[in-house]
């Protein structure tokens, strides 16, 4: 990937033109590139770009870089939606965006907020948006957790609210030190000893924001899926579950926000 980013060319054309020479201009771009590598910078970060939900995101060093076990976050969001007429989502602490638009993008009747503390992140999710064709409905506020949706008529209304918040201790010995050294802290720690810290957060807000019946999904760090359902259902959710990722981790932890009795 390195190399073929460094030459400019496709991944095909290193093998197709493997004898074309290489100047002292390729090879110092290489070898740059190559050493900040070697400082365990990730790829992403290196080439600007990350493929998510089979889609090409652009990612700055002031994004989480988009994970494969996020996109069983998305398929959630997916199947809440299935069949609904003009839904309604939220994604809080988008990021690079890359679920709010995997969603936007698969599902063109749908309307989606996204929130983030990060100014800088909004940007690029912003124009990871404009990228995929979803810009005109998608809105990107700065924001604490659900906060920035009080202020529209979406809130109380939503069909759908996602989120892949942070949930890293800071004395994690298990967090790979490359992640601690170049991934933007807000996306990784929650404050204190709960990793379910911001996870809760979000599900205490969302219980206001979704209309009755709405649905919550959010990712969860290994081993915290079964505190993670607890807490959904102290919190009164429905239906409340958890799902694996595609390594087959519980990540998902999900419930309906209980529907008006008669
Ligand atoms: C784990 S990253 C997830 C990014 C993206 N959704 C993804 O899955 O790749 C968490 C995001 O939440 C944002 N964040 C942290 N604290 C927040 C808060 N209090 N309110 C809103 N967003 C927050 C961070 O800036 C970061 O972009």
């Amino acid at each position: 990937v390195l190399l073929a980013w460094g030459l400019g060319l496709r991944r095909i054309d290193l093998y197709l033109r493997h004898d074309r020479p290489l100047g002292e201009d390729d090879l110092a771009r290489l070898r740059a590139v190559i050493a900040e590598r070697g400082r365990g910078v990730p790829v992403a970060y290196l080439v600007g770009e990350k493929e998510f939900f089979s889609l090409p995101f652009g990612v700055t060093r002031d994004v989480l870089v988009p994970r494969p076990e996020t996109e069983t976050l998305v398929e959630a969001g997916l199947a809440a939606v299935a069949g609904a007429e003009a839904p309604l989502v939220a994604d809080v602490g988008t990021g690079s965006g890359c679920v709010l638009v995997a969603v936007l993008h698969r599902v063109p009747a749908a309307t989606g907020f996204a929130t983030d503390v990060s100014a800088a992140a909004l940007a690029v999710a912003a124009s990871n948006a404009e990228r995929h064709g979803v810009s005109a409905r998608a809105r990107f506020l700065e924001g604490a957790w659900l906060a920035p949706l009080r202020a529209t008529d979406a809130w109380g209304r939503l069909d759908v609210v996602l989120s892949n918040p942070p949930y890293v201790v800071r004395a994690d010995p298990t967090l790979d030190p490359a992640v601690a050294a170049h991934e933007p802290a807000a996306a990784l720690y929650v404050e204190g000893s709960d990793p379910l810290a911001a996870a809760r957060a979000v599900a205490s807000e969302a219980r206001a924001a979704l209309r009755p019946g709405g649905f919550l999904a959010l990712e969860v760090g290994a081993g915290s899926a079964p505190a993670g359902v607890q807490a959904l259902a102290a919190l009164g959710y429905e239906d409340v579950a958890a799902t694996r990722d595609a390594g087959g981790i519980e990540r998902i932890v999900s419930g309906r926000s209980p529907r008006a009795r008669i």
